[in-house]
């Protein structure tokens, strides 16, 4: 039981990593509030959850935001943990729909032995970037800015934010995604900093290919070749990242902050 006492947030709980991390927090004897876009997702995951609460949050808007953080001091009276899980990989079912086309014409030519050159680039629009944006980076900013305070009235804590290893390796895909996990990693150095003195950590988890409904918005081709780029080439589980977010969450990482892991079966060293 690393979490006994201990209350946590969590984003994205309602599905994939966030949701077998609020498990397994909760496993250790952790307080869970969920949060998610999905309050159906949310609610269903918590249904068997002792200790848990699923709530209904878009993490894009702040004053949901604020409001959910209140709610949890008022309720709990404290806040330990915070993890940023919630994320997307395109704005739009359209967009995801050009980016699987382009993803398919690119492995179909690389069967042929060609090579095909993207065009991401051209099909993003303003709206499309805003709302990764909103989502990715401006959500984990408004989590941490109502969180930090009351963490401080806690006695300390420990945030873990989800980047991706698109943050670290380079390869072609719409801007908007890994510009959204690298200014996470920005985010998560300069409140390491800031918050050191009030004893709450703040570390960054990098994943490669995870089995969750997020990746599997490609067809099953491409999520084999993303895969297949990486030394282990076989998926994550979202249990085997939810061990890497205990780890951070609890006393096990003391010694870490303004750190990224990347569980990305080695595509990043
Ligand atoms: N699966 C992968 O291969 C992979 C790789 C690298 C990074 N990541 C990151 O891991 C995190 C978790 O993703 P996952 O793979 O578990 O995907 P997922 O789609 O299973 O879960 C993401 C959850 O976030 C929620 N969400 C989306 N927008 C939201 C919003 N505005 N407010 C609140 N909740 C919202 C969704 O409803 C969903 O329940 C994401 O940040 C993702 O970018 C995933």
């Amino acid at each position: 039981m690393k979490l006994a006492g201990r209350i946590a947030f969590i984003t994205g709980a309602g599905s994939g990593i966030g949701a077998a991390t609020a498990r397994l927090f909760a496993a250790h004897g952790a307080t869970v509030i969920g949060a998610d876009i999905s309050e159906a997702n949310v609610k269903d995951v918590f249904s068997d959850l002792e200790n848990g609460e699923g709530i209904a949050m878009d993490v894009s808007d702040s004053t949901q935001v604020k409001d959910a953080f209140a709610a949890v001091e008022n309720r709990h009276g404290a806040l330990h943990i915070l993890v940023n899980a919630a994320g997307i990989n395109a704005p739009t079912r359209e967009e995801n729909q050009r980016l699987v086309d382009i993803n398919v014409q690119m492995f179909e030519a690389g069967k042929r032995g060609e090579r095909l050159h993207p065009d991401f680039l051209s099909g993003v629009t303003d709206e499309h970037f805003d709302r990764v944006l909103a989502v990715n980076l401006k959500g984990p900013f408004y989590t941490i800015r109502e969180a930090a305070p009351i963490m401080k009235r806690s006695g300390g804590g420990s945030i873990v934010n989800i980047s991706s290893v698109s943050a670290l390796v380079g390869t072609p895909m719409p801007l908007y995604y890994p510009a959204s996990k690298a200014g996470v990693l920005g985010m998560t150095r300069a409140a390491a900093g800031e918050l050191a003195p009030h004893n709450i950590r703040v570390n960054a988890v990098a994943p490669g290919a995870v089995d969750t409904p997020l990746l599997h918005a490609q067809p099953d081709e491409i999520v084999d070749s993303i895969a297949g780029i990486q030394l282990i080439s076989s998926l994550a589980t979202p249990e085997d990242l939810a061990a890497t977010m205990l780890f951070l969450a609890s006393d096990d990482s003391k010694y870490y902050t303004g750190q990224t892991l990347s569980p990305s079966g080695g595509l990043y060293m």
